[in-house]
């Protein structure tokens, strides 16, 4: 009996049925009331009690190879079946899903602009090759002052007066320079550096730039403004702190940092275990700045900022590599496809 079996098995295993009717064939054969099965279960009552057992369970076996053989060719049946005529499209296949997701800047991007554009900020834009006067000299940068070794930049050979942006403070001057005062705005675009590329620089990436000059504005706008910012971007419970710094284009000058929105400000590797990361520059836009843009320094007072968005969305999705962002790798890329 146990040949029995195995050449049943072996018969099943090897069945095919192109039609309908040899699928049919199969079933009548192999697992109908009136099959191999059904007779070999019979016999089982011939079989010594202490074999019974053994029998028993190699037809229970065989008996499960057979139905699930005999749903693998219904369903082969059912695909051939939805292949038009001549062809050999199979369409039963999943379809391949062709819509794209949006790129993990361009969502911090817009979550930025969203964010400022409901308290009265509006979008501007400037050029990202620029001139030495709005990129620097405008923006309180003497000719020969270090602060311009910060931002090492790629000038044009054939005329060093021009240069791809450093910042986006160049649009700054742009929108003093074109609109008076009140200026409420953000400014997102390009930057370049002439870095090496590694993890966590890049010679091209990405600054918002933010304006704000009127009558009394003040550093509480500053803070009110960006401390609104931490808390929709990173959450309700996030808090801020302002570090002194310098730049040339802001007096006083600050590092804006938050409490770390993942160990709450306990201490992990995202922090450095200081509980606090940097998030932008900022400041009380500085006199000679509103001056070099024909706004009387005297009567109209404001802040600016600059973050860049590589740095926004590495934390916020916690990005360990700025490389990831231009390898375009589908696996990296779709995972933010429910973004918008
Ligand atoms: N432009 C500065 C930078 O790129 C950031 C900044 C912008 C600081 C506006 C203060 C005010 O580092």
């Amino acid at each position: 009996m146990l040949n029995k079996i195995k050449a049943l098995k072996q018969e099943i295993e090897s069945a095919t049925a192109v039609t309908q009717d040899e699928l049919e064939q199969y079933r009548l054969h192999f697992i109908s009331k009136k099959g191999e099965l059904t007779n070999l279960f019979q016999e089982l009552k011939n079989i010594p009690t202490d074999k019974k057992r053994e029998f028993g369970q190699a037809l229970n076996e065989i008996k499960q190879l057979a139905q699930s053989k005999f749903r693998d060719l219904v369903s082969d049946l059912e695909r051939k079946k939805s292949i038009p005529a001549g062809t050999d499209a199979d369409l039963t296949l999943p379809a391949y899903d062709p819509v794209g997701s949006v790129h993990p800047i361009t969502a911090t991007r817009n979550r930025i602009i969203e964010i400022f554009k409901r308290i009265g900020f509006n979008v501007a834009d400037g050029p990202e090759i620029e001139d030495d006067w709005h990129n620097f000299t405008a923006l309180n940068f003497p000719p020969d002052h270090p602060a311009r070794e910060m931002q090492d930049t790629f000038f044009i050979e054939k005329n060093p007066d021009i240069l791809l942006r450093t910042h986006t403070s160049n649009v700054q001057i742009r929108l003093m320079k074109k609109q008076k005062p009140p200026i409420r705005a953000i400014m997102p675009g390009r930057v370049f550096r002439n870095e090496a590329i590694s993890a966590r620089a890049h010679c091209i990436f990405h600054q918002v730039e933010g304006l704000y000059v009127d009558e009394n504005v003040s550093f509480k706008d500053l803070k009110a403004t960006l401390f609104y910012f931490a808390k929709e971007m990173f959450g309700k419970s996030t808090k801020i702190r302002f570090r002194p710094s310098y730049f040339p284009f802001t007096e006083p000058s600050a590092e804006i940092d938050i409490s770390c929105f993942i160990c709450g400000g306990s201490g992990c590797n995202i922090c450095k275990y200081t509980g606090w990361v940097e998030i932008a520059g900022s400041g009380m836009v500085h006199p000679n700045v509103l001056e070099n843009c024909d706004t009387d320094s005297g009567k109209f007072t404001g802040f600016a900022f600059g973050m860049g968005i590589e740095r926004i969305a590495m934390l916020k999705y916690q990005i360990k590599d700025l490389r990831l962002f231009t390898e375009n790798d589908i696996r990296f890329l779709q995972q933010f496809k429910t973004m918008i």
